[in-house]
């Protein structure tokens, strides 16, 4: 199963510290799939064109049923990744970002800062989730369930979950 990770940073993508998200969500989704995963790893500046452009070539040239990114969430001037991703989606999955804020909240009171979302474009489906390594493992186990559900219905086959 091909997958797409995206991570949005401009100190990563100017190389002042290593990104440590996107190599979190490939553990992760790692731990939760029972099925040989074929990684494409992107990362950028918090740049809106350039993450429209990586969306819409991850999802219409190379095919990716599942597209997730990292960072440019929240309030800052920089932050687009929520405004790029609607920009390219055909179809919002609003509850993607309802269930990480609910949920999240309980143990990190920040969490109301990010305004992730989510959605079709194509048989492709694009989650965004908050930067933080630490957010990553607090937000993606909660969204497996839907997300093997989401791709039955978006590109026609159900990712088998690992028994965790
Ligand atoms: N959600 C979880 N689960 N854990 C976190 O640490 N950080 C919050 C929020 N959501 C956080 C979280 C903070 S502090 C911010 S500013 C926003 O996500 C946006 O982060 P981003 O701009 O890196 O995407």
């Amino acid at each position: 199963m091909k997958i797409a990770r995206v991570t949005l940073s401009d100190r990563a993508a100017n190389g002042v510290y290593a990104d440590a998200s996107g190599p979190e969500i490939e553990r992760i989704t790692g731990r939760h799939f029972a099925e040989t995963l074929e990684w494409i790893r992107v990362l950028l500046p918090d740049d809106r064109a350039q993450l429209e452009a990586a969306l819409r070539r991850l999802a219409d040239d190379e095919k990716c049923p599942l597209i997730i990114t990292t960072g440019g969430t929240g309030p800052g001037p920089r932050d687009v990744t929520p405004e790029a991703t609607r920009a390219v989606l055909e179809k919002e999955l609003p509850g993607f970002g309802e269930v990480m804020r609910q949920q999240s909240y309980a143990q990190v009171k920040t969490a109301i800062l990010s305004r992730a979302t989510a959605g079709v474009r194509g048989r492709s489906l694009i989650i965004n989730l908050p930067g933080r390594p630490s957010a990553i493992g607090e937000c993606l186990p909660l969204l497996m369930p839907a997300i093997a559900e989401a791709l039955d219905h978006i590109a026609g086959f159900r990712p088998r979950l690992a028994q965790l």
